[in-house]
């Protein structure tokens, strides 16, 4: 299906694909930040302004599969930078497995490429299962939404916070819930990283607790080609939290591309 997507720019294309329940404005201080790149960020399914469907279970192939439909029908047939930010990055890493010729670079952030847990798995399944028959994301978002900041976001950027808070309500349930269950089974994509032969970008708040830094250094030790960033006052929305130096961090990444 084809997603509506931001589309800002001219040059060399950076594809940036949202995290889980949000939308493409959490890209909001990356959108602008590389004169010469064309910055294309999507509203995956079901959120943002992009269409729901009727499936039960969002797959990450299947989103990542709408993302490249949607490559396809703006006509870019080119090879792109492609980041993602956890969710995101599951995506970024199904397009790395099955489409490795869409990729002129990586750019992982805030992720993981291990499959869930059995227990982590079944809170999703238990979650999914509580949002459908009650058709209320609330409690689920109530559990999430404190591991999404860091300690500094919280005390110091209420804009931010209220931000964050204000992007997932704002997803529907059926979108929440079909997702879920859809990262729940997720394959683990942690034997292709060796694998992966395109320069790639790990990138991590320092304060991440759903996907901190030790996990971003052991992916890092797998891939061939690799920079890693960790980056201080930040927690799993790094990009939002502090955009200066992770900006920095992807211009620096950037300048290092072969042409
Ligand atoms: C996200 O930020 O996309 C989520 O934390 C991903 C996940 O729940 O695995």
């Amino acid at each position: 299906m084809r997603l509506h997507v931001r589309d800002v720019g001219t040059g060399p294309i950076i594809v940036l694909l949202h995290g889980f329940p949000l939308d493409h404005t959490m890209w909001e201080h990356q959108l602008h930040a590389w004169p010469g790149f064309r910055v294309i960020a999507p509203d995956l399914r079901g959120y943002g302004r992009s269409d729901l469907t009727e499936d039960t279970v969002y797959t990450v192939d299947d989103l990542a599969d709408d993302v490249l439909d949607t490559l396809d029908a703006l006509d870019i047939t080119e090879p792109v930078v492609l980041g993602g930010l956890s969710m995101g990055g599951y995506l970024a890493l199904s397009i790395a497995e099955r489409r490795p010729e869409r990729l002129r670079a990586l750019m992982l952030f805030d992720t993981r490429a291990g499959a869930d847990s059995t227990e982590a798995a079944s809170n999703r399944i238990t979650a999914a299962e509580q949002i459908e028959s009650s058709g209320d994301t609330g409690p689920f978002l109530a559990v999430m939404q404190p591991k999404l900041l860091g300690p500094d976001t919280k005390s110091n950027r209420p804009d931010v916070v209220s931000q964050i808070t204000a992007t997932m309500q704002r997803a529907p349930a059926q979108a929440v819930a079909a997702t879920l269950l859809g990262l729940a089974t997720r394959p683990d994509r942690t034997l292709i990283l060796p694998q992966i032969c395109v320069p790639t970008l790990i990138l991590v708040g320092e304060d991440d607790v759903i996907t901190p830094p030790a996990e971003a250094q052991s992916m890092a030790e797998a891939i061939p080609d690799v920079t890693l960033a960790i980056i201080p006052e930040a927690g799993h929305m790094a990009p939002l939290e502090n955009p200066r130096l992770t900006n920095t961090a992807i211009e620096l990444f950037l300048q290092s591309l072969p042409t």
